[in-house]
């Protein structure tokens, strides 16, 4: 439709009709059993003709399915709107890839667009139209569980993935085949809350709130993501849903962003808990002033909206650009010529979990994985030496290997370690043993109250471990969080993994020297012990649908772990919120004042245990000290800083090149490091490559004394080399 015939049909609308097309509610209120109704809908009862207007739907897939919901829908419709089908896709639909967190990790933001592609081949083959992704709230306090579902605690990489993801989703138009809009969330700043605690007030300074927390959500903003979610926190006291300065002075004023808001699940009636809200009417009216355009499951837009209309309490002219929105976004996936989209049974069925797309998704998870440790070399492992491994721990037959976001997925689907590393040495005879369960029988993780052994079957089975490890030439011990330990609602003040694993890994490693520990992880956890007691420590996060045969696959040397991490790890949790952008303070230490009246604790070292960036491979690689081209530059001119990196070991690997910034002195403090740029590289032994990166002005720029944007003439550092905390550098001057 012309943009003219929209605003004709939005003219003819009712008050009704149009509120209707900003609701969202789930498939249960059409009649649909097999979705579930949570928070405070449970207790809404909402008639027949009031669902009939509603104009978006959430948490419900299936090609025949939708089409027939996309066909009562439209015939209820006075005017015969076509809905919106929305669901949370996030690391993939059905063929499950890394979580967000490990992807970014790969330093690879190609990998994460061509898993959204795939994600978004499945999900509008299964009649979707958008998906609730990417997730850019910026990561720096590992005890929030949501971590694992973002790339990570730098800006820069964030919005190197934001881009990735939202053009993988939703491609050069959204009404191609295989496309659906993407939604990035949540606005803002969501991953900072007090004490890492869920669902808790966001205190950030203007400043570091936009130097460091829009730039992942800017980044899918630049690449035209049509719609955004806002935030279930309060930021320094406003909750975001209600926050007018936030959504249409900052997202869409300076950002740019012209899409479509939706509030997240409930947040609308959840302005009266946070007591910004007296009742649904006001919550209503804070909600549409501030912008927000669907109100995702809470009746206060379906029931509240039109009575504060009508008592001239809102403009009618608000929800009228609300409505355009929504319509100009349905228009733009194609659906009044096209209500069904790309549903279709055939393409499901030929898409879903193809193998294609388990490839691609073991390919994405080799490239996330982490070697923390890898002391002699012990990985890889060799294939012929299988029948001295024992392979154990609770994950080495487990399928639940893909993250809680990854619902339309079903285990059946998903391989064990075990299922992989047998078919991998035919022949041969690994000995498996289940060490131990994740948890005692009847503990509660969560809201789940797990099944495990009891304390006699846990003392049995680790026995029985220590007695085959005694006997075995390695072992390889897969241990691990839950996968509802990290996610929505799962925050932790420990960052370990049960002491029922550490006692197996400790026993374990009393009478076997080779042993070899696989973590399955959400997030950054403490690893101190666990690396003390590992000969090699492999950080495999949450993997995915292909994850065992990426794991296998690695440990037997077929590939090559390359991840670096995105997240810096602590040696304790009482750090976080830990990253490795930090300041070097007043009182700095020095390898000639380690300890006194110096920045940190007196009890362990104050920065990362891991910091960001870290990550070893099978080979070993030289850096020659960091050459510029120029020791000066000006605002038009521009740097180009050169390393040549040499692969010194005996093994064609590939190594993540990082470019850091320090801006040495600043109207305000400036980090110590900042990421700039970073390129993966892949060489043969003995192979040496120049590689360059270009600096230039705009790199430089940050929020200034007078919260200008721009950058101060001055000394800077350059640094390029494995990690964050690499010292090989050199310095310019900008003129
Ligand atoms: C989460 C969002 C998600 C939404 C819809 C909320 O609880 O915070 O990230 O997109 O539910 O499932």
């Amino acid at each position: 439709m012309e943009r003219e015939q929209l605003q004709a049909l939005l003219a003819d609308m009712s008050l009704e009709e149009k509120i209707g097309q900003m609701v969202q509610l789930n498939a249960s209120f059409l009649g649909n059993n097999d979705t579930l109704i949570t928070g405070p809908m449970g207790t809404v009862s909402v008639d027949a003709d009031e669902v009939k207007l509603c104009g978006t739907i959430l948490g419900t897939a299936g090609a025949d399915k939708l089409k027939e919901l996309q066909k009562q829908a439209m015939e209820g419709q006075p005017h015969h709107i076509p809905m919106l089908f929305m669901m949370d896709v996030i690391n993939g639909f059905q063929t499950i890839f890394p979580i967000p967190l490990a992807q970014g990790c790969s330093f690879e933001p190609e990998l994460a667009k061509q898993g959204a592609q795939i994600a978004a081949k499945e999900a509008a083959a299964a009649g979707l139209h958008v998906t609730f992704t990417p997730m850019l709230d910026l990561t720096r306090d590992a005890r929030w569980g949501r971590v694992m579902e973002s790339p990570g605690e730098d800006p820069y990489l964030n919005s190197c993935f934001a881009k990735a993801m939202v053009e993988g989703f939703q491609g050069s138009s959204l009404s191609e085949k295989g496309r659906i809009s993407a939604c990035l969330k949540h606005f803002a700043a969501y991953g900072y809350p007090e004490g890492g605690r869920e669902y808790d007030n966001v205190e950030l300074s203007e400043r570091t709130f936009r130097q460091d927390y829009l730039t992942g959500y800017q980044g899918a903003v630049d690449a035209n993501c049509r719609m955004a979610m806002t935030s279930f926190n309060s930021l320094n006291r406003v909750p975001s849903t209600a926050n007018r300065w936030l959504m249409r002075d900052v997202l869409r004023g300076e950002m740019g962003f012209d899409g479509v808001l939706i509030s997240d699940y409930a947040a609308v009636e959840e302005l009266i808990p946070h007591g910004i809200a007296a009742d649904k009417r006001e919550a209503a009216k804070l909600a549409l002033e501030a912008g927000v355009d669907i109100d995702m499951m809470s009746d206060v837009y379906l029931h509240y909206l039109k009575d504060a209309v009508e008592a001239k309490e809102v403009d009618e002219a608000l929800i009228d650009e609300a409505v355009m929105r929504i319509l100009t976004l349905k228009n733009d996936l194609g659906l009044f010529e096209n209500p069904d989209k790309d549903a279709s049974a055939e393409d499901e069925k030929a898409l879903i979990l193809c193998d294609a797309h388990r490839q691609a998704a073991c390919e994405a998870a080799v490239k996330t994985f982490v070697l923390l440790k890898n002391e002699a070399q012990i990985l890889p492992l060799a294939k012929e030496e299988a029948d001295g491994l024992l392979v154990s721990g609770p994950y080495a037959d487990s399928r639940l290997l893909c993250g809680s976001w990854s619902f339309p997925s079903t285990y059946d689907n998903i391989p064990t370690i075990r299922e992989r590393m047998t078919e991998a040495v035919s022949g041969q005879k690994i000995t498996f043993t289940e060490g131990c369960s994740l948890f005692y029988d009847g503990e509660i993780v969560k809201d789940h109250t797990m099944e495990g052994m009891n304390p006699e079957q846990m003392e049995a089975a680790i026995a029985e471990t220590v007695e085959a490890a005694k006997k075995a030439k390695n072992v390889v011990l897969c241990l691990g969080e839950y996968y509802t330990q990290t996610g929505e609602g799962s925050s932790r003040t420990s960052l370990q993994i049960s002491q029922n694993q550490m006692e197996l890994l400790r026993r374990v490693s009393e009478v076997n020297e080779n042993v070899i520990t696989v973590i399955f992880s959400g997030r950054p956890l403490e690893m101190t012990e666990i690396e003390a007691l590992s000969k090699a420590v492999l950080y495999v996060w949450m993997p995915g649908t292909e994850g065992a045969k990426a794991i296998t696959d690695v440990l037997f040397g077929e590939k090559e772990p390359t991840g670096r991490l995105s997240m810096s790890f602590p040696h304790r949790a009482a750090q976080e919120p830990l990253y490795y952008s930090r300041f070097q303070g007043g009182r700095p230490r020095t390898p000639q004042e380690p300890r006194g009246f110096r920045i940190g604790y007196i009890d362990i070292e104050y920065r990362p245990y891991h910091s960001f960036g870290y990550g070893l491979s099978y080979s070993t690689f030289n850096y020659s000290p960091v050459s510029l081209d120029s020791s000066e530059m000006t605002a038009n001119s521009r740097i180009t800083a050169k390393v040549t990196l040499t692969n010194t070991g005996n093994r064609r690997a590939t190594e993540t090149v990082q470019m850091y910034l320090r801006d040495v002195s600043g109207s305000v403090i400036r980090p110590m490091r900042e990421l700039k740029g970073f390129e993966k590289v892949t060489l043969d032994p003995g192979e040496s490559r120049d590689i360059s990166f270009v600096i230039e002005e705009p790199m430089l720029r940050f929020v200034r004394m007078d919260m200008s944007v721009g950058s101060e003439p001055g000394r800077f550092e350059v640094f390029i080399g494995a990690d964050s905390t690499t010292e090989n550098g050199t310095a310019f001057v900008l003129k």
